[in-house]
Formats: C-alpha cells, structure tokens, sequence
C-alpha cells in the first residue's frame, strides 16, 4: 500500500515501491504509440527532421507537463478531476478548475476505445505468426513461398472481415478490463511487473537481431540524417502530437497514476526516467523495424501499414523469420496492455468517485462503454466507411469514426488538456504547494517553471489552432 493521501489517514490502494511506479508510468508510455505510430510517423514525415524536433519537443514541453500531470495527481490523492478540484480550493482558487481533468478523463475514454481496435489487429498478428510457425518451422523466413501481396492482403481482409475485427477489439479490451477490475496494486501493477521486463528483454533481442541481418546501416542514417529543408510547420505539429500521445499526457492518464505515487518520490527524478525510456524504445522501435523493412527493399513512408504489412514481408526473407515475427507481435502486445490499462484506469477512477460503485463496477461501464464506440471504430475500415457523422465539420471531413476519434483526442482534448495543465499549475495554483511536490530546487525549478508558464502555453495554443485549422500554414 502507498502512502496515504492529504485529505485522511484511510489506506489506499496504490503502488507498492517507487519502481512499481516506474514501471507502470513507463509501460503506460511505451505502447502502440512507440512501436507502431512512432516509426510509422517519421517515416511519413521525412525521417531526420520529424526525429530530431520530436525529441527537442519530449525535452522542452512533454517532460515539464508530465511532472505537472503526476504532481497534480500525487497532492490530490484522488482521481484527476478530483485531485485538480483539491488543489484548487486549497490555493483559494475555483473548483471549476476541475473541468480540465473532466475533459481528459473523456479524452482517454475517447482513446481506450480505439486503441483497443489496434490492440485487437496486434492479437491477430499474434495468430497469424503462430500458425505460419507450426505449419513452416523454425527456421526459414516467415509465409515460405507466398507472394509479397499475400501478406500485404492480409490487413485489408482483415479490415474487410467486420466480425473478425469486433471479435478481436472485444478480446482485447476485454483482457484489459480483467486487470484494471482487480486494482492497481494487484492488477495494473502485476501486468507492468511482468510485462514490461519481458517487454525490454524481446525488445533488445529484436533489435539485435535487425541489426545484425537487416540493413541497419540504412536505418540509422534514414532516422538521424537532419534535412532541415524536411522540417515544415505540418511536421514540427506531426512531432507534437506524437510526443504528447507517446508520453500519455493531456488526458489525465499521468495525473490518475500519480494520485498512487507515494511521498517519498521525486517526481522529477521519475519523470525524467519515464520520458528517457519512453523516447528510447521510440528511437529504437525505428532501429527495429526499418532495417528489416529496409532488407526487404521496401519504402520507409508506409504510414499505418508499416507494422502490419511492410514488417511482415520484412520478415518473409529473414532467418528465422517466423519466430522472431511472433515474438514481435508478442512484444508489442505486452507494450499496449500495459497502455490500455493506464487508459482504463483514468475513466475508471472517476467513475468510482463520482458514482461511489465499486471498482469492478466502474470498470465494467467504462469497458461496456468503449467496447460499443470501438466496434464503430472497428467498423469504420470497411463496413461502416460511410458513416461518417461529423462529416460536416471541416475538421473530420471525410473520416469515419476510426479517425474522428484520433483527431478529436489528439488534436483537441490532448492540447486542451496540456494547455489548462501548465496554465493551472504555472499560474493558478498555489506556489507553495507546487513547490513542495515538484522535487526540484534551484536553477532546475527555475527553468521547469518558465518552461511550464511561458513556453508550454504558447507552444500548445499554437499546436492547437494550426491543428485545428491546418490551413494556416498554408502547405
Ligand atoms: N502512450 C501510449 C502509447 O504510446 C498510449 C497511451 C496510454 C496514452 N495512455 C495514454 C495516450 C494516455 C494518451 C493518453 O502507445
């Protein structure tokens, strides 16, 4: 059990050490976000530049709204709405302030349902590798003698399949639900414990293993070679919004996990070694997946179908391709169970404070309800194309659910909800009481706060009018 909170001596559920909060915030961080749309964003976005500014953005503004975030929560000691309401009241301020951690609980339920859509795609990779193995062996490449288009075609049958993409979207949320229901120290810590050792261990052997049989050299430079001529206002936004969905911010994730952060834990320290490895598994997800792509002389730029088709052929000619395809699909499986539980988490906080039920009560509405938007999402890639009923708003012309949702959260909510974080703790709350919690002194705490007051806000309202209204850079 955790430290017990501000407001009363009652025991909480909590994490147990400072490395079980480690773990968990990291294996929050470290999911599709990293193996999937990382490598699959700065291959649409010219490689070098989109890398070179994402990580200037993790530095300048993710890290200092990621100790925002986990401080607000560890002095509220509740789920964020509450814990941001606590705050407010003790600095004397509004109590509507906790709108902002409404509008985040709603954008990480908005995520949840989507992400475990993907999540579901990962499951049917899984599959697809498992039964290749037992029907090839070990030892040869992965689908021996099928066509290149074979294994493309298998995304969008699997797109085209509605029952299919339910089925695995209800699979996934439903192992989800299963251990954010037991709690956090018995369910959600368990799961990051595990999975996210293993996750590192495949991880690294992956990676050696690219490169060593894939063109790794190529890889690098592709990733590292900064072509400042590439770094447009339409990729600078791409490397923000990436940042932002990476390291879990905006939407309430980083505050809910941080109301079960004890006392004794810097939280500068913690954040800093959240957004480290959060940027290195990014960094190396690219040194994973485009040597393999790049052996099989395929295009960098293959936008969502690098992972789920580009790789899969990369593996075709590997040796051992087989294994090491399901052992990949295992990896990024562990990587997003240990995200979605942490989008769960948030909704599921609230909604047990708020409603006064139960944990697994609360979880099962928050699953029930992300399952019923999911299928819609699910949909949208080929049963439900058409429907697309924000259509009329400029912003989610021509997306179906799938997409609506991904630019409502993070082109909207994330901004929003990082905008009102660093205006309400750089500028509402009490100083006092920030400065007792941010575990910084000195010249650090001076530069975290202007980075928080001036350069996060300004930045951020940027990012979200240009997002917005993307014809302002005219490109
Ligand atoms: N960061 C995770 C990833 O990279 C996704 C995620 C988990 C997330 N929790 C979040 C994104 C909260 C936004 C907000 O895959």
């Amino acid at each position: 059990m955790a430290a017990t909170g501000s407001s009363g001596a009652k025991a909480r559920d909590g994490w147990s050490s400072r490395s079980a909060f480690i773990l968990a915030a990291v294996g929050s961080a470290v999911g599709l976000g990293n193996m999937w749309r990382f490598p699959a964003e700065a291959g649409a976005n010219g490689g070098g530049a989109f890398v070179l500014f994402y990580i200037f953005c993790v530095a300048l503004i993710g890290l200092p709204i990621l100790l925002s975030e986990t401080l607000i929560g560890r002095h509220g000691q509740s789920s964020a709405p509450e814990s941001v309401r606590r705050i407010a009241k003790e600095s004397g301020k509004s109590s509507h302030w906790d709108t902002l951690a409404s509008f985040g609980v709603l954008g990480a339920f908005l995520v949840l349902s989507f992400y475990c859509v993907v999540g579901g795609w990962v499951l049917y990779y899984i599959g697809v590798f498992a039964q290749d193995l037992f029907s090839t062996g070990v030892t040869g490449g992965a689908f021996e003698g099928r066509p290149a288009g074979d294994i493309e075609a298998l995304l969008p049958s699997l797109f085209g399949n509605g029952g299919l993409m339910v089925g695995l979207h209800i699979a996934f949320i439903a192992i989800t639900f299963y251990f954010v229901s037991r709690g956090v120290s018995s369910g959600i810590e368990w799961v990051a414990t595990w999975l996210m050792p293993a996750f590192f261990v495949l991880f690294l052997l992956i990676t050696i293993y690219g490169a060593f049989t894939g063109a790794f050299s190529e890889a690098l430079s592709y990733l590292f070679t900064f072509d400042a001529s590439k770094l447009t206002g339409a990729v600078m936004l791409a490397a923000v919004g990436q940042a932002f969905f990476s390291l879990s911010l905006g939407v309430a994730g980083m505050m809910t996990y941080g109301a079960y952060v004890g006392r004794d834990v810097n939280l500068a320290g913690t954040s800093g070694i959240i957004a480290g490895a959060d940027t290195a598994v990014a960094l190396l997800a690219g040194l994973c997946i485009f040597p393999i792509v790049f052996a099989a002389g395929l295009e960098p730029n293959g936008g969502p179908g690098l992972m789920f088709q580009s790789l899969p052929i990369g593996f075709q000619s590997m040796p051992f391709g087989s294994v090491v395809g399901l052992l990949f699909f295992v990896m990024v499986f562990f990587a997003a169970l240990t995200s979605s539980v942490s989008l769960m988490e948030a909704p599921t906080a609230w909604l047990k404070d708020k409603a006064k039920v139960t944990r697994p009560m609360a979880t099962l509405i928050v699953t029930v309800a992300a399952l019923l938007l999911g299928i819609l999402a699910a949909l949208s890639f080929n049963d439900l194309s058409d429907f697309q009923p924000f259509g009329f708003i400029p912003l989610f012309e021509g997306q179906g659910m799938f997409d609506v949702l991904d630019t409502v959260t993070s082109k909207v909510l994330m901004p929003i909800g990082a905008i009102m974080t660093a205006l309400f703790v750089g500028w509402v709350a009490e100083r006092r009481l920030i400065d007792s919690e941010n575990g910084l002194s000195g010249g650090l705490e001076k530069v975290w706060l202007f980075l928080v007051r001036w350069l996060c806000p300004l930045a951020l309202i940027t990012i979200l009018i240009v997002g917005i209204f993307p014809s302002i850079l005219g490109e």
